[in-house]
């Protein structure tokens, strides 16, 4: 390692005794002593199962004493706290490691700042929808600017886990099924929370997850196996990480599920062979919570000194919570059974990080007063506004929006009112009363309406929703998921709506007026009576802080949805998994019964990967291809022609149709986002190298074939203009 501070780092490694540097590779978050008659778990429980509310919860918590293990921390037994979002304590906790410890090394504080800290910006479903790098990087940077000011260091962000599987609770956290767009979706968050120079207190250094393959989990169910050809991986999986690496990610946590058998946790082939072999990657891992002592658990260890020793082996650098580490890190050096040196460098790649952060030059990073005024500023809830309108995808429309100011509204269904749950899955620094909800965005706009929330008690209100109906010309639907619908450990098996939310959606269509639907959503839900009877339906995700103001923008037409799926919209839970790049089999499905098939469902999705509607129509023609020496060019004409300016999101997909390994019936290659006014068209060109259309043989070898391939242009996966090559 020839880096700018290695010397430094030898220096430092040389001075350590075996206790320091077990210490360094600790990560903690604070525990919770007192307040509670039952365990901190039971009480978690006792919330999600509804024994006690949210709110009895967050008392409850409020009350509770933090335990920093101060003494720990003096005696030099912790790197890095994990959770602690406020510069008062940060700086606290860092005064005594740089002034109480005998090396005066600095703390590395982590968060999960995964959509927005205090800003909260939509779900990351959500916004990869915009297909827009530029927003993705500018959000990041809004992230970074709180965060860092409340003393976080490092994110746990961004997630690229591809999950082409609606029933995985964390689909919510990436990118969707499409490997280029997570690619491009992560490397912009990294480049956004980063900034150009780490040591900036407006840095953060971003560490990828879950390395690799998390979003592959069987059934969709959270944690659970990874089993895969090495060829699937390379291709669909492990890109997004790569461009993630590559764009400077400085630090990556390998994942909790097993690939093939081996988890990645101690997975010597993933996190040395590739990560830092084949990549290049001179950052740290940090472990997913608890996972390193889970290896006793997938049977691969048999107890936590074993599970230490093979992770440290396999290239994990710190602990997260586990306490594998620091209870045997010590006593496998001493006993040989690791060798120091590979202590050593695990030790060398935390504190590189801490150098780079400026922490060794600067430690206290932030100051309450800087804390103070960083929060929620106009200029980020205006980023925050821009990119809920953009997240959003108009799934159904019959000419029912833009609705008219004075059109008579009627708008039902708790979400509509619900201001906290508009930050979705994994918004640990926000306070949800700083969110729009639905409502309040219409009476901001000033619209008039009238509401009812139409379920009482897991029962729709039949009276009072018939009465309030009755009132109305257009009636607004509000459906979908609460925030603990999705994320981590909130996997579904039945991915269609609640009982009560149907039957209230239901009993609105018998009105026969029309009903737009307003959907918030961690993950594609089986709405297939939605998609028929809906006269509207508008996709908005979990939109952050500024849900109601960016819908209200939407619904009255001053904003023109422009977004376009990422992820597939089944027809029914048990086609997942089901996105667009799957590949035929010898009997694609068809109309004869013995083909590839389920009896009970359609062949298409309800809603496909890159669909997504506007208030204006846009038209495709004049598609093209050059051949280049070493790419095509393919370009399409697009027009709007429609009444009004808007966005397209131009998509550019590829098949190699007769290749030695069986391909995607289609695979993204390329997309812009074009703005048109009404009337324009526009020339849209993609160059796609020769050898971007590679894939790994049965050999593992990257090969290129000549051949013919076909093109598809458009604006969803469904619906191109094609165009064959010959390479
Ligand atoms: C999640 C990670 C997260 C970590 C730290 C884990 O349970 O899987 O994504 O970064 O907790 O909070």
């Amino acid at each position: 390692m020839s880096g700018k501070y290695e010397d430094k780092i030898q220096k430092l490694l040389s001075e350590m005794t075996l206790e320091e540097k077990a210490g360094q590779l600790r990560q903690c978050g604070p525990s919770l002593v007192g307040a509670f008659e039952v365990s901190f778990e039971e009480l978690l429980d006792m919330m999600f199962d509804g024994r006690i509310s949210q709110e009895e919860f967050n008392r409850l918590m409020g009350t509770a004493k933090q335990d920093f293990r101060e003494e720990d921390l003096k005696a030099g037994r912790m790197g890095s706290y994990n959770g602690i979002g406020d510069a008062a304590t940060v700086n606290r906790l860092q005064k005594i490691a740089v002034e109480e410890t005998r090396l005066g090394i600095p703390l590395l504080f982590g968060y999960d700042v995964i959509h927005g800290f205090r800003t909260v910006t939509p779900i990351p479903l959500a916004e990869s929808c915009a297909w827009e790098p530029e927003l993705w990087e500018k959000t990041a940077r809004v992230a970074a600017k709180e965060a860092t000011a409340a003393g976080v260091h490092m994110t746990f962000a961004p997630m690229v886990d591809v999950s082409k599987d609606a029933r995985w609770g964390r689909v919510s956290e990436g990118a969707g099924e499409d490997v280029l767009l997570n690619s491009l979706y992560g490397a912009a968050k990294v480049r956004g929370f980063q900034g150009e120079d780490l040591s900036a207190e407006d840095s953060m250094a971003a560490c990828v997850k879950h390395f690799a393959a998390y979003g592959a989990a069987e059934a969709g169910r959270d944690y659970n196996r990874v089993d895969m050809s090495l060829q699937r991986l390379w291709e669909e999986y492990l890109p997004s990480y790569k461009a993630c690496v590559e764009a400077g990610a400085r630090a990556v946590m390998p994942a909790f599920n097993d690939i093939n058998g081996v988890p990645c946790s101690v997975n010597k082939w993933l996190l040395r062979d590739v990560l830092r072999g084949q990549w290049g990657f001179d950052g740290m891992t940090v472990s997913d919570a608890n996972a390193i002592a889970e290896c006793v658990n997938h049977g691969i260890a048999a107890d936590r000194a074993e599970a230490a020793q093979m992770a440290l082996e396999a290239g994990m650098d710190m602990d997260m919570t586990s306490e594998a580490y620091i209870e045997n890190v010590v006593q496998l050096v001493k006993k040989g059974a690791v060798k120091e040196e590979v202590l050593d460098q695990a030790v060398a790649d935390i504190l590189r990080v801490k150098f780079e952060l400026g922490l060794f030059d600067h430690p206290y990073k932030t100051s309450e007063e800087r804390e103070k005024d960083a929060m929620l500023r106009p200029e980020y809830r205006a980023v925050a506004r821009e990119a809920a309108v953009k997240s959003a995808v108009l799934l159904k429309n019959e000419k029912v929006l833009p609705l008219k100011k004075d059109a008579k509204i009627a708008v039902f269904g708790e979400l509509a009112a619900a201001r906290e749950e508009m930050t979705g899955a994994w918004a640990i620094g926000a306070d949800g009363n700083d969110c729009v909800s639905l409502t309040d965005g219409l009476d901001a706009a000033g619209v008039s309406y009238i509401y009812e929330a139409g379920i009482k008690d897991g029962a729709v209100d039949e009276a009072a929703v018939g009465k309030t109906a009755g009132e109305a010309e257009i009636l607004l639907c509000v459906l979908g998921e609460h925030k603990e619908q999705s994320g981590e450990a909130a996997s579904r098996a039945d991915i269609t709506l609640d009982p009560s939310q149907q039957a209230l959606f239901d009993l609105l269509v018998k009105t026969g007026k029309p009903v737009v639907v307003i959907l918030f959503n961690g993950r594609p839900l089986a709405i297939p009576q939605i998609a028929e009877k809906a006269a509207a339906v508008l996709e908005a995700w979990h939109p952050g802080v500024e849900a109601g103001n960016a819908l209200a923008d939407l619904l009255y037409g001053k904003e023109n949805p422009g977004g376009k799926l990422t992820v597939t919209f089944p027809f029914a839970s048990g086609q997942c998994p089901m996105y667009y790049a799957h590949i035929n089999t010898g009997r694609p499905g068809g109309k004869s019964k013995f083909t590839s098939k389920y009896l009970d469902t359609p062949l298409e999705p309800v809603y496909p990967f890159g669909y997504g509607l506007s208030y204006t129509q846009f038209a495709y023609s004049g598609e093209k291809i050059v051949r280049n020496e070493d790419s095509f060019t393919v370009s399409v004409k697009v027009k709007n022609v429609g009444e009004r300016a808007g966005d397209e999101v131009v998509q550019c997909y590829v098949r190699d149709p007769a290749a030695k390994r069986a391909r995607p019936v289609k695979l993204l290659k390329d997309f812009l986002k074009v703005h048109l006014e009404a009337g324009q068209e526009r020339e849209v060109a993609f160059e796609v190298p020769f050898r971007s259309l590679g894939y790994y043989d049965w050999d593992m070898n990257y090969v290129v074939e000549e051949g013919e391939y076909v093109f598809y242009l458009g604006g969803s996966s469904a619906e191109c203009l094609s165009i064959p090559a010959v390479l």
